[in-house]
Parts: structure tokens; C-alpha cells; sequence
């Protein structure tokens, strides 16, 4: 990491002093900082050192009089490659969790589109607190890079968790970030997220509970890395954000998502197919609304195209990669898939897991290629984005 434009953004915890030691380490190869404070931030830590170790002024208002253009935040944000937040109080993390911004840190932060890390530190009950955890996730699911520090006793004099990280290890975040950043530059994803509508007559369908959670952070690590994604999408709430190098398609049948699907595959370098495609679907749609009759109701139910495993015929070069959603011989059946359908390897979903499948932003899930089996413990489902990609890159 050399020659970088890093934001600093230091919010009022006690863990601030340590922040010099940030700055410097950051500065001493040769990266540029400029720090943002909250005010009592300032209460630990001066401004002085600050500003002398990062040779810039230190940010602390958003409308003084002398500053030279009161959308400085905006410049600001433009300005650097990466923000990180050290020490990130409850506050700051409450904040940026529900779009506030009601000084510079906060401001800035809601302007900056880039890549945001945060370093949580506070008293250990603080950090247990559901409002904080919910905010957490919410930061993560959007992105944001928790660093988080060991167990150990905190400045109250408690032990548990809230200790900010180290500065070196807040340092390494940021390094392994930028020699990741780019690894996926020049190449294109498809990924299928979510599940299909399989109409029954106009009103009424058959669908699943999946909830492209996974897919969307997929797509959003590989955008993030520098590549482009093609994402198909069944109907789902989950959002990405805008991208040049995102083609958000979205689709309601497994027939609409086999089309897309085709269509795509023949530009990019890798699909992954995580979405809950039906597997049957109504042999004749009823057009208009279905009337209750008096008697049982068969709708007879036809095979959907696989596919997962037509991508996987027609790879050639190309890495594809699938899921299995288990609930019994769950490790043997992946395997079947993983061979069956001729993929680089398969991601395994048990529902016997908890915290992991649909609903939940955690997954707890196998890697299985044809030589190795790697059980990885529950993660957010970005941090499994980022894993999944990890071996692609390996692939690739
Ligand atoms: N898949 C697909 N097209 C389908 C069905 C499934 O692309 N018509 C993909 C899914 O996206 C997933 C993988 O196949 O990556 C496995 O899906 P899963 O439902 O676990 O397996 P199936 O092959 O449908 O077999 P089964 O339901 O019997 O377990």
C-alpha cells in the first residue's frame, strides 16, 4: 500500500490516543492521510499531533467561516481511496447505520461511496447491546469492513469484547484491502440470486423463501473488487447500490432466469448460480383468476431447465460454480451435485445449520471441490461472498 489517499476518521472514545500511531504508520508509506474528528474525539487525543503527523489540517466543523467552500465534506469524500473509522464509537455507528449526519465525521461518511472500515471500541456491555449488534450487521450487510479487536480489559476496567483493534492490525486491514481491490479487474460474473415465480393463474404462484441475500453480496464483493457482474434476480427486497460494471437483470420465472442466464454466461469468465430456482413449474398457466370449485385441485407440475447444470456442460474454460441447500447426507448429496453437474465446486447450505439459509444475513457453509471438503464456521453472508470469490480468484 503505497501512494494511497486514506481518510481517517476518529470518533470520542478513549481508544483515540492510540490514532497517532495509525497516521504514522499509514504516512510512513508514503500514503496520504487527512484525519476527521468528532469534538470529543479531541478530548483524547490533540489536534495537534494529529494534524503534525498527518501534515493536514484536522476536520472537526462543517461551516466555519474561513473554511475556503462549505462543501468541503463533498471534496473530501471525492478525495480519498478508502475511509476508516478508529476508534468507531456506538454513536458513530448508530449514526451511519440511519443516514445521519449531523457533524463533519458523519457527514463526510454519508457522502464517501468508497470502501469504509470500522474499528468498534467501547464497554463490553455497549457492545453487546442489540441496537448496537443490529447496527453492526446493517454496516456489514452494506459493505462496511468491521476490524475487530481481541477479548481483553477494556480502559473501564471490564473484560470482553469492545476493545478496538490494534493500529497494526487496523494498518493490515487496509493493505490487504488495496492488494485485493483490483484482483478481479477485466473480469465477468453471472450470478443467479433469489427465487423464481412460478405463476399458477394470474394472481396466485408457487415461489420459495430464498432472499438473494447471498447472490446480492456476491455481486457486491466482486463489484467491489473491480470486476463486473452480471446479477439475475428473481423477486426479491434486497437492494445494490448503482455501478457502472453492474447489469442488474431481473426476472420472475426458472424459464425467464434460464434465458437470462444463457444470454450472460456467453460474456463472462465465471457464474455462480445461488438462487432458489423452482424445479417444476405449472404445465399450463390458467389465464385470469382460478375459481374455487367444490373438489380437490391437481395442477400438474413440469420439470424446469436446470440451469446450473447447463452452464456447467457448456463451461469450457469458464469456472461455474453452484449451491446445495442439504437437509440429510448432506455432504455426500453436494458431492453427487458437484459431479452431476460438472462445476469447479459447490457451496454447501445445510438446513440443519442455525443461522444459516434464507432469511438470515449469516451462512455457515461447506466448500467441496473434487479434492477437498473445507467446513468454514458461521459468517456473515459477505464475508462467505468474499470466501466464495477468494477460491474463484484462485481458479481463475
Ligand atoms: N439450480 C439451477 N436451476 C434449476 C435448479 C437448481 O440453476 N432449475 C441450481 C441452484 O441455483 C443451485 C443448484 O442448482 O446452485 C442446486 O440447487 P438445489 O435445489 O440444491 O438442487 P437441485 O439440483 O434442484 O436438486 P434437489 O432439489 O433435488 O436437491
Amino acid at each position: 500500500m503505497i501512494g494511497k489517499r486514506i481518510l481517517v476518521g476518529v470518533s470520542g472514545g478513549i481508544a483515540a490516543y492510540k490514532i497517532p500511531m495509525l497516521v504514522r504508520l499509514l504516512t510512513k508509506e508514503r500514503n496520504e492521510v487527512k484525519v476527521v474528528a468528532t469534538d470529543n474525539a479531541l478530548n483524547f487525543v490533540s489536534e495537534l499531533t494529529l494534524q503534525t503527523l498527518s501534515k493536514h489540517k484536522v476536520y472537526t466543523d462543517m461551516f466555519l467561516p474561513y473554511e475556503e467552500s462549505t462543501t468541503e465534506h463533498i471534496s473530501l469524500s471525492e478525495w480519498a481511496d478508502v475511509f476508516v473509522v478508529a476508534p468507531a464509537t456506538a454513536n458513530i455507528i448508530g449514526k451511519y447505520a440511519n443516514g445521519v449526519a449531523n457533524d463533519a465525521l458523519s457527514t463526510v461518511l454519508l457522502a464517501f461511496e468508497k470502501k469504509v472500515f470500522f474499528a468498534p471500541a467501547m464497554n463490553t456491555a455497549m457492545y453487546n447491546n442489540q441496537a448496537v449488534q443490529n447496527n453492526l450487521k446493517t454496516l456489514q450487510s452494506r459493505g462496511v469492513e468491521l476490524i475487530e479487536g481481541e477479548e481483553g480489559e477494556l480502559a473501564c476496567g471490564s473484560v470482553g469484547k469492545g476493545r478496538m483493534a490494534e493500529v497494526e492490525q487496523i494498518f493490515e486491514s487496509i493493505d490487504k484491502y488495496f492488494s485485493q481491490a483490483e484482483d478481479l479487474r477485466g473480469k465477468t460474473f453471472l450470478v443467479t440470486a433469489g427465487p423464481t415465480v412460478e405463476q399458477i393463474d394470474s394472481v396466485r404462484y408457487i415461489s420459495n423463501n430464498s432472499s438473494g441475500k447471498m447472490g446480492y453480496a456476491l455481486a457486491r464483493e466482486i463489484l467491489q473488487r473491480g470486476g463486473k457482474v452480471s446479477l439475475i434476480s428473481g423477486p426479491v427486497s434486497e437492494t445494490i447500490e448503482d455501478n457502472s460494471n453492474l447489469n442488474l437483470v431481473k426476472v420472475k420465472s426458472a424459464e425467464q432466469m434460464y434465458e437470462a442466464s444463457m444470454r450472460e454466461f456467453a460474456k463472462s469468465d465465471a457464474a455462480i448460480c445461488s438462487a432458489a430456482v423452482a424445479d417444476y413449474t405449472p404445465k399450463q398457466v390458467f389465464s385470469g383468476k382460478m375459481k374455487k370449485k367444490d373438489q380437490s385441485l391437481t395442477i400438474e407440475l413440469e420439470p424446469t431447465k436446470d440451469i446450473l447444470k447447463t452452464l456447467g456442460q457448456n463451461k469450457g474454460e469458464k469456472i461455474v460454480v453452484g449451491f446445495a441447500l442439504e437437509s440429510n447426507d448432506e455432504v455426500a448429496n453436494a458431492k453427487k451435485k458437484l459431479s452431476s453437474k460438472n462445476l469447479d465446486f459447490i457451496v454447501l447450505n445445510s438446513l440443519n445449520d442455525k443461522g444459516a439459509g434464507f432469511e438470515y444475513t449469516t451462512n455457515k457453509v461447506t466448500l467441496i471441490d473434487k479434492d477437498s471438503c473445507v467446513a468454514l464456521p458461521l459468517k456473515t453472508k459477505q464475508e462467505v461472498a468474499k470466501d466464495i470469490i477468494n477460491k474463484i480468484v484462485a481458479l481463475l
